[in-house]
């Protein structure tokens, strides 16, 4: 009888082989510790990591190993006997195994584990030398990490910073696929700024082109260009002659095609001559893209919101999910050259429906991460933030607070009377700062709010004139720890209204002819808004800066890898 429940308690684990890793029928370490220790026990099963720490003992006979695959924050003990592998090699952080132990209780002693593996097999999959391990060091600072970018996913922090991450792009796919909305792939390349704010990176290869020109000399050389013009004046003026000396039509026909030929020539060469160091200008002396890849100027997206608008207008619910790249020389904590966004856009929709779903949706992410990866959440808390599971708690229950822009301008006045300082000066009009943004989250509201209705000259060209024709029916969610963590609106639906806007920022229309047709053709109100992924994995972690919270961080001087 003891027999077979041992042989069922063991089956038990190995049900939780990886699907795809049949080839050592390696268990993820996270089931084996998650696994009740009283059903674990006795099992036999193989497991893949890498070292954490390798600890000697019982005068160099016996390895403590703590093995970490990712699969979760914790790690698994794994006692090698030194009969069972030379242990100098094996002790080293960084090292990689496959493990085939027996599951244990731990000796009494053993405090904060459940479980531990007495290795009876070990693969060495690959040394690591601990003297030119760029990692070994058990503690390193997170801005040496970003140097050592690939090896980052290693530590502790940014393993569970990439469990959190893909957890909460889970939780966004979830979201927006229960409550019917669509997921579109805007494109990353485009030919307009959605932002109007020009803070674009341009998409060429006139540069590399230009590099490869056998000469940065223009291929015309100026007495060619002279000689062509003197020989098009000539021929124009033989033409004049002609007819003043009533030559036939047929000749003058022949000389006028000869004249059309050589001015095509002299057009050709002129456009040869403006050719400079490699690069293509136009007769006003600016460069001409018509040659470049796309035959015109282009860039990488700031936004996928006006491309999501055009699905919006057809399929009524969508949302894109994908990077986003800003040109701004931001060199601050929560700012990164290219982002990961979420932009849902709503047709049949206002501003409150809008503020409803943003709140909806950090809602669902926040509750997410409670229900699974609350282990990740836990070691943040303890290494980096401890307000950072109530918080995720409370932002997941409380509702969020509401409040019009005019009415946080009044409540950061009150607090500057009161005494409160801020580096930047508050008034009515003012583009909110940082520290304006977290002093209304976290000291005034404590829980985040949305701002609504923002001045129109400091907001984007597409958002909704409301009728006092001084704001925007524009929405801003502000949070604690972040600031910004989205920007939204109802979008202007009146042609007319939207072509005086576009006016007013400098916008040329022609250039957004596709996106004014949605008003010219079928329009209806919408809206939506636009997430930073990072920022709210800054907000759930309560890590301090933006680059830690994505795999490879972009920003001004910096892209390793
Ligand atoms: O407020 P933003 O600029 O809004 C838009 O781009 C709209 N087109 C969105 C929409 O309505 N569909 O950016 C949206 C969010 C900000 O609230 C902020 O969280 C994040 O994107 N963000 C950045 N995150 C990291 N680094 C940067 N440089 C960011 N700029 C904006
Ligand atoms: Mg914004």
């Amino acid at each position: 009888m003891t027999d077979v429940v041992d042989a069922m308690q063991a089956m038990d684990l190995r049900g939780q082989t990886h699907k795809y890793s049949k080839i050592y029928d390696r268990v993820p370490i996270e089931k084996v510790l998650q696994t009740p220790s009283e059903r674990a026990i006795g099992s036999t099963v193989v497991v893949g990591g890498w070292v954490k720490t390798g600890r000697e003992a019982e005068k160099g006979t016996l390895l403590f190993l703590a093995l970490n695959d990712g699969s979760g924050p914790g790690n698994l003990q794994v006692i090698v006997r030194d009969d069972v592998y030379a242990l100098g090699d094996l002790k080293n952080t960084g090292t990689s195994v496959v493990v085939e132990g027996e599951l244990r209780a731990p000796p009494e002693s053993a405090k904060g584990q459940a479980i531990e593996m007495h290795a009876t097999k070990i693969l060495m999959c690959g040394k690591c030398d601990g003297a030119t391990y760029p990692i070994a060091k058990k503690k390193q600072t997170l801005e040496f990490l970003r140097e050592k970018i690939h090896f980052r996913p290693r530590t502790n922090t940014i393993a569970s910073v990439a469990r959190v991450r893909s957890a909460l792009a889970y939780a966004t796919h979830t979201f927006f696929n229960q409550n019917g909305f669509l997921y579109v792939h805007t494109p990353c390349i485009t030919q307009s700024d959605c932002e109007g704010a020009g803070e674009m990176f341009q998409v060429t290869t006139m540069l590399s082109e230009a590099e490869k020109a056998e000469s940065v000399q223009p291929t015309v050389k100026p007495e060619e260009l002279d000689a062509k013009r003197t020989e098009v004046s000539e021929c124009g003026s033989g033409i004049k002659a002609m007819k003043e000396s009533g030559a036939e039509s047929k000749d003058v026909k022949k000389a006028v095609k000869k004249l059309d030929k050589l001015k095509q020539e002299l057009s050709e060469m002129e456009r040869a001559a403006r050719k400079i160091g490699g690069i293509q200008r136009a007769e006003d002396g600016t460069i001409d893209y018509s040659d470049d890849f796309f035959g015109g100027k282009s860039y990488l997206t700031v936004s996928g919101q006006l491309q999501v608008e055009t699905y919006a207008c057809a399929l009524s619910n969508v949302y894109t999910f994908g990077p986003t790249f800003r040109a701004e020389n931001s060199n601050t904590t929560r700012h990164l050259a290219e982002f990961w966004m979420i932009e849902p856009e709503l047709a049949f929709a206002d501003l409150n429906d809008d503020m409803q779903c943003a709140e909806d949706y950090v809602k669902f992410c926040c509750n997410y991460l409670l229900e699974n990866c609350y282990g990740d959440l836990e070691f943040f808390a303890k290494m980096y933030d401890s307000t950072c599971i109530d918080r995720v708690k409370e932002i997941a229950s409380t509702p969020f607070g509401r409040v019009s822009y005019t009415e946080a301008i009044e409540l950061l006045e009150k607090a500057v009377a009161d005494g409160k300082k801020f580096t930047y000066p508050v008034s009515w009009g003012i583009d909110l700062a940082t520290e304006h943004e977290r002093w209304l989250a976290e000291e005034h509201f404590k829980k985040p709010v949305i701002v609504y209705n923002y001045p129109k000259d400091i907001k984007a060209f597409y958002m909704r004139l409301n009728e006092d024709n001084k704001t925007v029916a524009a929405m801003d969610v502000l949070v604690p720890k972040v600031g910004e963590l989205i920007g939204g609106s109802q979008r202007e639906e009146r042609l007319d209204v939207l072509e005086r806007r576009m006016a007013e920022c400098d916008l040329v229309p022609e250039d957004y002819s596709w996106y004014l047709d949605l008003r010219r053709f079928g329009s209806v109100t919408h809206s939506g808004f636009g997430l930073g992924f990072e920022r709210l994995i800054l907000l759930c972690t309560g890590m301090e800066n933006i680059r830690d919270v994505i795999p490879y961080p972009r920003w001004p001087n910096n892209c390793i890898s």
